[in-house]
């Protein structure tokens, strides 16, 4: 990471922890176990890749910062939404997220199941209470958009496929489907939301754009992939190992390490194809795509 990319990473989460901050219902307002849990799952972790994807194509399409700051963070309350459940007993059953015991573990289970319903009701509610865009009729697509890609289409339509899948052997299309929703749907919704947030490019820039957003999304995935079965839990913040411990396919048990960081690479040229020709306002989109395809954590 080159200084000055690293001098935008840190400013852009700084900014998105500070609004999400201001956004989260205070601890001392009732309910107040929820709302200190809800500010517990949220705040001081995490990456916030999704919300540097919004920024960056915002960026890219000239959007203001207020409006892809909205975005932003609806985005990343639905992916720890996201996080919080798929860490409950019922699913990956796991003890550590982001460097810290999970949110059931801290709180108990149904103050996890109601963190992730609120979570994702408030990603909705700042959806609809700011202005994203000039014409009404454009905020609401996007609003649609979201709700479809965190939904049985998207996300959480994945996430069924994932647990369905334990044990299984699937084949390459069928583990491509389900990476592509359980985690590919929303880093699109965060990049192609961010995009909306202004208007400088044409619909079949926005198409290119869409490309590179599915191919890092899917990227992502592969690598996270890799990462459960090569780095350390003290370097991820939550449990290594677990995929192959739980028997879930993924890129790992279906090709091995070095085909799925084959693939990733792969992804990565693809992804920085889809952006030729969008013009100079493309590289914080493209050093994104670095940081997620050569993380490691
Ligand atoms: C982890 O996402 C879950 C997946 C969708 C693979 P991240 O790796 O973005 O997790 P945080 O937000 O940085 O904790
Ligand atoms: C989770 O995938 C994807 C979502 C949370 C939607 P994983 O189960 O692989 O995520 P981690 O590895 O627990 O972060
Ligand atoms: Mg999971
Ligand atoms: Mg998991
Ligand atoms: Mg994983």
């Amino acid at each position: 990471m080159n200084a000055d990319f690293q001098g935008w990473v840190k400013s852009h989460q700084l900014q998105i922890e500070s609004y999400l901050q201001n956004h989260l219902p205070a601890e001392n307002h009732a309910p107040k176990r929820l709302h200190e849990a809800m500010r517990y799952a949220v705040l001081g972790g995490g990456k916030r890749i999704r919300p540097l994807l919004s920024f960056a194509a915002g960026e890219l399409n000239g959007a203001d910062e207020t409006r892809a700051i909205v975005v932003a963070a609806a985005v990343e309350l639905i992916h720890v939404y996201s996080l919080v459940h798929d860490d409950l007993p019922c699913m990956d059953d796991d003890t550590l997220r982001r460097g810290k015991p999970t949110c059931h573990m801290k709180y108990d289970e149904p103050t996890a199941l109601l963190v992730g319903d609120s979570l994702q009701s408030l990603a909705f509610q700042l959806m609809a209470e700011f202005s994203l865009a000039e014409n009404p009729k454009k905020q609401l697509e996007m609003i649609k958009q979201l709700a479809q890609a965190a939904g049985s289409r998207g996300m959480a339509g994945g996430q069924a496929i994932d647990l369905e899948s334990v044990g299984k052997m699937l084949t390459l299309p069928e583990l491509e489907f389900m990476h592509i929703h359980k985690t590919g749907a929303l880093i699109r919704a965060a990049v192609m939301l961010g995009a909306y947030c202004g208007d400088k490019l044409s619909e079949e820039q926005l198409d290119r754009l869409d490309h590179f957003a599915k191919c890092i999304g899917l990227a992502f995935q592969v690598v996270d992939d890799v990462l459960d079965a090569e780095a350390t839990t003290a370097a991820l913040g939550k449990t290594a190992g677990k995929d192959a411990e739980q028997n879930k396919p993924t890129y790992v048990s279906i090709l091995g390490v070095k085909q799925a960081r084959e693939l990733a690479k792969a992804l990565q040229h693809d992804a920085y194809q889809a952006l030729e020709h969008l013009g100079k306002s493309t590289h914080r989109l493209l050093q994104v795509t670095d940081f997620i395809v050569q993380r490691e954590f």
